[in-house]
């Protein structure tokens, strides 16, 4: 139920609505829509409500099954859904192998190192293929691994990432790629999760000029795996600079090794793939969640590769000729579907970036462009936001060609929207807003390039054979046009669903289907919207608006940060007795956390506590978390019941007002704190976004 204690909730959701103007239509370029793989438009006839879930097997058969599946979607453990049950295949077979008769000479892979002076590294299907044999035979005889076990790769942008996830597949070893970014603490907690005794890492790698230890990263995971519960035998260390040691921190005998020297005895090995079940898992995508331990997302092996090879054909318009840049990290969905899985499964060539979009200066992505010939680009609103920021002339210095764009993982501003359109884009460039999730393995919103026009802010109608539907808090479906904002669920699963969450199958039930099934004991999908934990408005014309995360999750730069891990995270500084984390509005990364602390009592405030807070939160998840603020206040404001009213404290950071709070079991503090962040003057009424309106509000 909503909390009444503040008058936040006075607003209407028709007054939110205003504030955001209907945007006028972008047609797309004619230039585009003539080689467009997607130009039919019956496909919303053969993708329609009555012809699911048949529908998907368009999507299924542009993979090689060594086996044809028998039925298309199994619901008799619903939630639980098999796709194309009884197929067999195997995921780096259709990425890899399957390619070799027509483009074992074109480029797979392309790896742009940072660094400018090193020249970019091209990775042929055939070059492809061999070194990813040579991995799996490494791994399957020197690590020990088989079809089934886990291993948890902690991998930045370098071109071993793929490769070592395509030699798993082709084992059926289930890969759990920890974002490179994120600390040894949390990748540790991540490989106990996983029970993966097995650690992939790699010495060091540049990012944004530097040469980063990453090693060190390993030593810490290891322990931290051991401390919870979960031994690692062995650690795997890549090498990032040939014969020399990116790293300053000593191997361990009889558990590190260097694969440098392990992958000597491998050389042009071959191994078979395994022809996995389609429902086998194919991997673990590890996400936050309102809880503050890690959600293990697992994907399927034939549902996921099918949804991914569909969306990525007809939504990304990927043709084998093509040269495809997706600049988001593999750690991360993006990465694995529309940097990895995707594009390799069409044929295309697809492009890894080492660095950071603006080293050494905002040119540094349009001198690739041209470089490289890429003409698909893709990436976030706040990869976009600071290019604008460092280089807004930038793009037109440089004679690149893009004819698709996409933009995904935030709400894009209309105003970014036409920048990324005209500057980028340079008019030439259709562009898809592309609206899904960790859980979702592909794309669930977006215009399909060559047939609908596209809406600045808009992420555009459902994908083909996705129902959508807006629901409010009692179910009840809010309909398009309404100006009123609810919770978007999917009507129907679709091949690409995550399977469950690794190890916890009541978390997935609870989370994601039991605020909205209709009968708990039904095996009628029909039964079983999914619950996506977004805010968001249909408008008339069918186009869907993404308002935000309603759970207690903070989009930062487009990555999810679930804040009771950052809370918790908090409290093992000692002086600090509580912590409330909320999201404050910044102008380039979307959201970023700032986090409200009470220190012990006897204990002064002082910039030191709030510099140990900024530590803990860098060791324990990454410096991705880094808070703008850590405020230490008097007291946390509280209802009676003596619940922490982050809502109050988000309405502070960002500048709103916080509405009534007389029911509150400590009223005064509200404005001391007030006074403390924003000073005496009183703010004027102003209402924020959704997504931090609705911040905090119990459930
Ligand atoms: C948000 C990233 C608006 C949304 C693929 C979602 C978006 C969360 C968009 C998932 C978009 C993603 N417009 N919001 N185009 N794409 N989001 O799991 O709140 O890292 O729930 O997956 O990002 O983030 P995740």
């Amino acid at each position: 139920m909503p909390d009444t204690t503040t008058a936040v909730e006075e607003v209407s959701e028709a007054q939110i609505a205003v504030h955001w103007k209907e945007e006028e239509y972008y047609r797309p370029p004619a230039k585009f829509v003539g080689q467009a793989n997607l130009t039919d438009p019956s496909v919303t006839e053969r993708f329609s409500l009555d012809k699911f879930p048949e529908c998907f097997k368009e999507y299924a058969d542009m993979l090689t099954w060594d086996q044809y599946w028998h039925t298309t979607l199994d619901t008799s453990n619903a939630p639980f859904w098999k796709w194309f049950v009884g197929g067999k295949l195997n995921a780096c077979f259709n990425c890899v192998d399957r390619h070799l008769t027509r483009y074992q000479n074109k480029a797979a892979l392309i790896f742009v190192p940072e660094p400018e002076e090193e020249r970019p590294e091209i990775i042929t299907y055939r070059e492809l293929w061999q070194r990813v044999n040579e991995v799996a035979a490494m791994l399957r005889e020197f690590a020990g691994l088989k079809t089934g076990d886990r291993v948890t790769l902690h991998l930045p942008m370098v071109p071993e990432l793929p490769i070592t996830m395509l030699a798993c597949a082709r084992l059926g070893v289930i890969h759990s790629e920890v974002f490179g970014g994120f600390s040894g603490e949390a990748c540790g907690v991540r490989i106990a999760d996983s029970g993966s005794r097995v650690l992939i890492t790699i010495d060091g790698y540049y990012r944004n000029g530097k040469l980063i230890d990453h090693k060190a990263n390993a030593d810490i995971a290891v322990r931290m795996a051991e401390q919870n519960g979960q031994k690692v035998d062995k650690v795997l260390v890549w090498r990032r600079l040939g014969k020399q040691s990116a790293t300053a921190t000593p191997m361990i005998g009889g558990r590190d090794y260097d694969l440098r020297d392990v992958m000597k005895e491998f050389a042009g090995q071959k191994v078979a793939p395994v022809s996995m079940p389609a429902e086998a898992p194919l991997f673990l995508m590890y996400t936050s969640g309102t809880t503050g331990k890690p959600k293990g997302c697992q994907h399927s092996t034939g549902g996921y590769l099918s949804y991914v090879a569909g969306t990525s054909k007809y939504i990304q318009d990927i043709h084998p000729e093509d040269v495809y840049w997706c600049m988001a990290d593999i750690g991360w969905i993006t990465g694995h579907s529309y940097i990895v899985y995707g594009p390799l499964a069409l044929a295309a060539t697809s492009l890894i970036f080492e660095g950071v979009p603006v080293y050494p200066d905002a040119g540094r992505p349009w001198r690739i462009a041209e470089r490289l010939n890429v003409n698909i680009f893709h990436t976030s609103p706040t990869a976009i936001r600071m290019l604008r920021k460092a280089g807004p002339d930038e793009p037109g210095k440089y004679k690149y060609h893009f004819k698709h764009m996409t933009t995904v993982g935030e709400p894009i501003e209309p105003d970014v929207w036409r920048w990324y359109y005209t500057v980028v884009g340079k008019g030439e460039a259709v562009i898809v807003d592309t609206w899904w999730q960790t859980e979702n393995g592909g794309f669930l919103c977006s215009t399909k390039p060559a047939l609908d026009p596209m809406k600045p802010g808009s992420a555009g109608p459902a994908v083909p054979g996705i129902f959508p539907v807006i629901l409010d808090e009692n179910g009840d479906e809010v309909p398009a046009g309404s100006g009123r904002a609810g919770n978007i669920c999917i009507r129907n699963p679709w091949p690409g669903i995550f399977q469950t969450i690794w190890g916890d199958p009541d978390r997935y039930v609870n989370t994601y289907y039991r605020k909205y099934a209709k009968n708990k004991d039904s095996k009628d999908w029909r039964d079983w919207p999914y619950f996506c934990n977004d805010g968001a408005m249909q408008a008339a014309d069918g186009y869907y608006r993404i308002l935000g995360r309603i759970d207690d999750v903070i989009n930062v730069a487009g990555h999810r940060l679930g804040t009771k891990e950052l809370e918790s995270a908090c409290l093992t500084v000692e002086e600090v007795t509580e912590a409330a984390v909320v999201p404050v509005v910044d102008q380039v990364r979307g959201r970023v956390p700032e986090i409200y602390i009470t220190v012990k009592p006897g204990v002064q405030p002082s910039k030191a506590i709030e510099e140990k807070v900024v530590r803990v939160i860098e060791t324990s998840i990454g410096k991705i978390a880094r808070p703008k603020e850590v405020r230490i206040v008097p007291d946390m404001p509280k209802t009676r019941s003596g619940k922490i009213m982050r809502r109050v404290l988000a309405a502070i950071s960002n500048s709103m007002d916080v509405g009534d709070v007389t029911t509150l079991a400590n009223p005064e503090v509200v404005e001391q704190i007030r006074v403390s962040v924003q000073g005496k003057a009183k703010v004027e009424q102003k209402t924020g976004p959704e997504d931090i309106r609705k911040f905090g509000q119990e459930r």
